[in-house]
């Protein structure tokens, strides 16, 4: 197999410390079974710390929601890629479409965020917004296409292989609405085929580019079974650990 299923529970800003522990305990024996996928939990900066040490010894990986693009420094109030990587985080999902749209991220930021990410050992979950509503959706790809030669400029090949990337269509993030496996493959295929002409082919097929925007045990199946869709990155479906459990077992 080519790319690894994927599945990530991004929690926003939906938990408590004092939940983490129970969540971690409920979903690590069950991985056991699902040897062929990865599951990634990603907290708000507060969770952390409590994710990474009732992660460790599991198979559950800890990401990080956001991060800023130097390593330290007078920046009140943001958070260094250094401390995550000396706290034990892996992953950090950067230009999520929140970020972008109330925070207004722009891709030079994301671009200047992955950079700092890869130069401190994390792997970059870079999403990938489409600001339009659900219906017109792949008359854009000129914008998908922007988003992926902006946020990758200044990456190396090498760097490639620590990276994935994450497509979701804004309409369809808390909507309930997931967009349709068909129109979502063919914006994923996009996502792809620019990664192989920034780089190559092989670049573009070792890649993982997930799907997210209200995915649910209902409709996780067919999104993951487009060939290009190697993951999921789900918010509410994920707050629940059973569920989480759920779209992983679809994704084995
Ligand atoms: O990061 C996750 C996405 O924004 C999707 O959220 O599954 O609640 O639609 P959602």
């Amino acid at each position: 197999m080519l790319r690894r299923p994927i599945v990530i529970a991004n929690w926003k800003m939906n938990k408590l410390p004092s939940e983490v522990k129970r969540y971690i305990a409920e979903i690590s024996p069950k991985l056991a079974v699902y040897p062929h996928v990865d599951a990634v939990l990603a907290g708000q900066d507060v969770l952390l710390n409590a994710m990474v040490t009732a992660a460790k010894g599991t198979a559950v990986e800890i990401g990080a929601e956001n991060m800023y693009w130097q390593d330290k420094g007078a920046y009140t109030g943001e958070t260094s890629p250094a401390a995550l990587a000396d706290l034990g985080i892996s992953r950090v999902i950067i230009g999520h479409s929140e970020r972008r749209n109330y925070f207004r991220e722009t891709d030079e930021m994301v671009n200047l965020k992955t950079l700092a990410a890869l130069r401190n050992g994390l792997s970059p979950i870079i999403a990938i917004d489409e600001a339009v509503q659900l219906e017109s959706l792949n008359d854009h790809a000129h914008w998908i296409v922007n988003q992926v030669v902006e946020s990758l400029k200044g990456v190396t090949h090498e760097e490639m292989g620590r990276l994935m990337l994450a497509y979701e269509p804004t309409a369809a993030i808390g909507s309930g609405q997931a967009m349709g496996p068909d129109a979502a493959q063919k914006s994923l295929r996009v996502i792809r085929q620019t990664v192989a002409d920034m780089f190559d082919q092989d670049v573009a097929d070792h890649v993982r580019v997930l799907y997210g925007g209200s995915v649910k045990p209902a409709n996780a199946y067919e999104l993951l079974k487009q060939p290009d869709i190697d993951g999921v990155l789900v918010g509410d479906a994920a707050l629940d650990a059973a569920t989480f459990i759920e779209l992983i077992s679809l994704a084995e």
